[in-house]
């Protein structure tokens, strides 16, 4: 397949202990196989005869017109896989969404300056909630144009390669959004680095008000990456949230957890179109970016595969997975005999026996 043999390419280049970062998941990395394989567990029922000569891929998120449904999942340290950094991965990503983790080795300001497309900073709530505040006010400045809360990370997932790597950011790198707090500078106490920075400086005392606090510090939309459960899609909505993200962290969190294409249709039930529901996680080919949306979803998130683009060629290599997944997904239209992503429904897909 082709991500895996983009992966493979990245593995050569990359240092184990970064590799190990991107790819890994928690515990048996049980979730990371499970998001991929329930996608293609979906299987799709084309109509025919139908006039595809055109196909329209674009979607409304917002009140913003997407020029496709794939948009960049957050992750941390771009700098580890290419020189450019998160400023390649702006760049590569065209005009779609990026949205930008606040863990990212370029500030926030550069790496909106450098995208064309819409661009959504990703919080983690610090316990210093000023941290975070000052963050926001600079995402908001910078030009950002929604705020990604992401709730599952109380405390970090159980990853046992970069605990064994001993995974640190170099001293070469930095936090960029948060100078001064370095990760070298945290006490070590053998472990993941990453690990132990989220102990230390993560507030695992979070709950839902934390939504009604970012709601007081911003006007920017908020947006809840990392539901699991219906429930919680329906509390969301109760909180005045914006929009949701279905995600587990590709697996990285609580391994175990079910695989997003199956918790996916019980959340969309849920918040009966009362918000927008994107989701992440596996997604690997333009098939299942079709059955996302066939699901109800309003547009998905890919993390790893633009990964090994930006590792394998910065700024070109990003722009090569996304505009791949672009061109798989209109061809998936088409052979769906639909004209436009938005015709995208349930009855493209065979019913589960
Ligand atoms: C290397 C890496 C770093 C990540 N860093 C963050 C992060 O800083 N903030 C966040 O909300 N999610 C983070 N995630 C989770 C992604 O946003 C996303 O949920 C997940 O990667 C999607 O799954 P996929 O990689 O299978 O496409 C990270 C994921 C990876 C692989």
């Amino acid at each position: 397949m082709k991500s895996d043999i983009l992966r493979e390419l990245a593995r050569e280049r990359l240092p184990r202990a970064v590799y190990d970062y991107y790819v890994g998941g928690a515990d048996d990395e049980t979730t990371v196989r499970a998001n991929r394989e329930a996608w293609a567990a979906l299987e799709l029922r084309p109509r025919v005869l139908v006039d595809v000569s055109e196909a329209d891929a674009s979607v409304e998120l917002l009140g913003h017109r997407l020029p496709s449904p794939v948009a960049l999942a957050p992750t941390a340290f771009h700098r580890l896989a290419h020189d450019d950094g998160e400023i390649a991965t702006a760049r590569g990503a065209g005009g779609r969404l990026m949205v930008a983790s606040s863990l990212s080795t370029v500030p926030i300001e550069e790496i909106v300056g450098a995208a064309s497309g819409p661009v959504w900073l990703q919080l983690y709530v610090f316990r210093d909630r000023e941290l975070s505040a000052a963050l926001v006010r600079r995402a908001e400045a910078a030009g950002c144009v929604g705020l990604c809360l992401t709730v599952d990370v109380p405390v970090v997932g159980n990853r046992e390669r970069d605990v064994a790597n001993h995974f640190v950011l170099p001293d070469s790198m930095e936090m960029a959004n948060f100078s001064g707090l370095l990760q070298s500078e945290l006490p070590m106490a053998g472990g993941s680095g990453l690990a132990h920075y989220i102990a230390d400086q993560f507030d695992a005392s979070l709950d839902w008000g934390a939504v009604a606090w970012l709601r007081g510090v911003t006007r920017l939309p908020v947006i809840v990456k990392g539901i699991q459960h219906p429930d919680d899609g329906r509390r969301a909505v109760q909180a005045g949230v914006d929009a949701i993200v279905v995600s587990n962290h590709g697996g990285r969190q609580l391994d175990g957890a079910q695989a997003t294409a199956r918790v996916l249709p019980d959340v969309v039930a849920a918040v009966e179109g009362r918000l927008p529901v994107l989701v992440d996680g596996g997604l690997r080919r333009g098939t299942d970016v079709a059955r996302a949306l066939a699901l109800g979803a309003a547009a998905v998130l890919v993390g790893r595969p633009y990964l090994w683009g930006l590792a394998t060629g910065g700024a070109e290599g990003v722009a090569r997975v996304l505009d791949d997944l672009d061109h798989e997904f209109v061809r998936a239209l088409r052979l769906l005999g639909l004209p436009a992503a938005a015709a995208l429904g349930p009855e493209a897909l065979a019913p589960v026996r």
